[in-house]
C-alpha cells in the first residue's frame, strides 16, 4: 500500500442525500481496504441539530438497508464510526464556525479536504467562512458537487467565489461519471489497445451513441430537478464527458491537465447547435403516466411537490458534430432520460459499412461492425462482425456475431464511483476532476441550446413513462438514415 496521508475529510452537508447514501460508504470501504490513514477523521457539517452519537447511529441504520453485499463487517464500522465526529453548524453563519475551529486545532499536521454537498448557492459563503476563521492551510483542498451553477453565468459566479480561497489545483469538481471505473476503462481501451487507434476517425467510424437511460423517475427531487431538467442535470456534465473521453486525442500522460486540455478541446469544438438546427438536431421530452417495471407511475407533472405547468424535460435526444478533422462528418447521438424502459448506460461505435461486397447479393446483408460499450448495470464490452454460418449447406450465408468480453465476471467488488474520487482527493490527483475552463466550455455549448429552446418556444414532446422516450428521438436519428441501437 503507498503512503497513506493523514487527512481530516470535513463533509459540509453531512446530513444530506447524498453524503449519507454514497460518501459514507465509500469513506468506510476506504477504511475497509486500508486506503485511508488511521489517524485520519471524517468530520460531518450539518444545520441539523444531532450528537455525534445520534449521528452514527443515523449513519449505522443507513448501512444496515443499504449493505447488501458481503463488504459490511462490523467490527470495521465500529472502528470506522469511532473516526467520526459530527458538529451541527448553520453554515451561513461566521461565527459559528467557532466550532469547527475548535475541532481542527491541534491536528494541524492533517491535510484538509473539504467536502461540500450543500446546494451551489453556499459553495462561496462556505469558502468564505473558512477564510475568515482561518481554517484554510496550504493543504486544504475543497470539493465541489456537480451542478457547478445552471449556465455559464451563474457557474462564474460560483467559480469566482471559490477561487478567492482556493488556488485552481486546489478545487475538485466532481463529475460521479469519471469515478466509475467503467468509463475509466474507455481510457483502457482506447489508449492501450493498438488495434483501435488507426481506425478511431471519420475515415472509419460512421457515428457514435452514447445513451444514459434511467428508469427511475424524481425520487423526490423536484425542487431541484424541475430548475434543470435533463440537458443541464446529465447532458451538460455526464455525457459531455463520456463524449469527451471517446473522442479526444490522445494526452500525453494521464496527467490531470494533460487529460482535461483534451477533454477541453474536444468541448471547444462541438459546433453550437442554433437556428432551424435546434428542431432538426434536438429532442425534448417530458414524461406523462405510464408502467415503471411492473408498477403504474405518475406523470413529470404529478409528481410529489410538483405543479402541473412546467415545461422542464426529462428526455434529450441531440445530434451533435465535433468540428475538427478527426471527426468530420462523425454525427455522436447523445439521448438520456428518466423513467425510460430500463435503465442503461451505452455507447456504440458503429463502423462504415464495407466499400464493396464480394459475396453474392441476395439474402445477405453485411451489418456494419460496432463496438458497443455498456457501462452499466451489467458491464461489458461487445464487438459485432459478421461471420460465415458455419456448415456445408449453407453455401457463403453470413451473420452478424458478437464477441463478448464481460468484464464484470472476473472483477471482485467494482468499487463505487465516490470512492475513486475520494480516494484521488486525498492522494491529491486532479485527473477525474473537472477544471474550470471545462465547465464554462460545457456551459457555453449547452446555454446555447437551452436558449435557443426559450426563444423558439421549443417545449418537450411527452412520452409515456416505461419507454425508449417521444417519437421524435427516432425521427432525429432515422432523418440521417440510421437507428438506435437496440439490442
Ligand atoms: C446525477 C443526476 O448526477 O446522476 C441524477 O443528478 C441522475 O438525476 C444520476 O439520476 C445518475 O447517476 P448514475 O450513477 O445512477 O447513472
Amino acid at each position: 500500500m503507498d503512503n497513506l496521508k493523514k487527512c481530516d475529510i470535513i463533509i459540509f452537508g453531512a446530513h444530506g442525500d447524498l453524503a449519507l447514501r454514497k460518501l459514507m460508504p465509500a469513506l468506510y470501504h476506504l477504511h475497509q481496504d486500508g486506503h485511508i490513514d488511521e489517524s485520519s477523521r471524517i468530520i460531518g457539517v450539518s444545520r441539523e441539530k444531532l450528537s455525534t452519537k445520534e449521528y452514527s447511529d443515523l449513519i449505522s441504520e443507513k448501512f444496515q438497508t443499504s449493505f447488501k453485499d458481503e463488504s459490511y463487517d462490523e467490527k470495521i464500522f465500529q472502528k470506522f464510526i469511532s473516526t467520526l465526529i459530527y458538529i451541527s453548524i448553520d453554515l451561513t453563519n461566521e461565527i459559528e464556525y467557532k466550532k469547527l475551529s475548535k475541532v481542527l486545532k491541534g491536528h494541524e499536521d492533517k491535510e484538509r479536504i473539504n467536502y461540500l454537498s450543500t446546494a451551489p448557492s453556499l459553495f462561496g459563503i462556505i469558502c468564505k467562512n473558512l477564510a475568515q476563521m482561518k481554517l484554510i492551510v496550504p493543504t486544504s483542498r475543497v470539493v465541489l458537487e456537480k451542478p457547478i451553477g445552471n449556465n455559464l453565468a451563474s457557474s462564474q459566479v460560483i467559480n469566482d467565489e471559490v477561487s478567492k480561497y482556493f488556488e485552481e489545483s486546489a478545487i475538485y469538481r466532481i463529475d460521479h461519471y469519471l469515478g466509475k471505473d467503467t468509463v475509466q476503462n474507455i481510457l483502457a481501451l482506447r489508449f492501450s489497445n493498438m488495434l483501435f487507434t488507426p481506425i478511431w476517425n471519420t475515415q472509419y467510424i460512421d457515428h457514435i451513441q452514447i445513451t444514459v437511460a434511467e428508469s427511475v423517475g424524481l425520487e423526490g427531487r423536484w425542487d431541484y430537478y424541475n430548475n434543470y431538467g435533463a440537458m443541464r442535470d446529465m447532458i451538460q456534465n455526464h455525457l459531455l464527458q463520456l463524449l469527451c473521453l471517446i473522442t479526444m486525442e490522445p494526452p500525453s500522460t494521464l496527467d490531470g491537465d494533460r487529460v482535461r486540455d483534451e477533454k477541453l478541446k474536444v468541448i471547444r469544438a462541438l459546433r453550437f447547435i442554433e437556428g432551424d438546427d435546434l428542431k432538426l438536431k434536438t429532442v425534448r421530452g417530458q414524461y406523462g403516466s405510464g408502467v415503471s417495471g411492473d408498477k403504474s407511475v405518475p406523470g413529470y407533472l404529478e409528481e410529489d411537490g410538483g405543479n402541473s405547468n412546467s415545461d422542464t424535460e426529462t428526455f434529450v435526444a441531440i445530434r451533435a458534430d465535433i468540428d475538427n478533422w478527426r471527426w468530420h462528418g462523425v454525427p455522436i447521438y447523445l439521448r438520456t432520460g428518466k423513467r425510460m424502459s430500463e435503465r442503461y448506460s451505452e455507447i456504440v461505435i458503429d463502423f462504415k459499412d464495407i466499400p464493396h461486397s464480394i459475396f453474392p447479393k441476395g439474402g445477405v446483408c453485411i451489418d456494419s461492425n460496432k463496438l458497443v460499450i455498456r457501462l452499466q448495470p451489467d458491464e461489458s464490452i461487445s464487438m459485432f462482425i459478421m461471420n460465415k454460418v458455419p456448415g456445408l449447406n449453407e453455401g457463403m450465408k453470413l451473420r452478424q456475431v458478437e464477441l463478448d468480453l464481460n468484464i464484470s465476471e472476473d472483477a471482485p467488488r467494482s468499487p463505487d464511483a465516490y470512492e475513486h474520487l475520494l480516494l484521488d482527493v486525498v492522494r491529491s490527483n486532479p485527473t477525474l476532476f473537472m477544471r474550470r475552463d471545462e465547465v464554462e466550455a460545457a456551459w457555453v455549448w449547452a446555454d446555447k441550446i437551452i436558449e435557443g429552446w426559450k426563444s423558439q418556444g421549443i417545449k418537450p414532446k411527452s412520452y409515456k413513462a416505461g419507454t425508449c422516450g417521444p417519437s421524435s428521438s427516432m425521427a432525429l436519428i432515422e432523418r440521417d438514415g440510421r437507428s438506435w441501437y437496440e439490442k
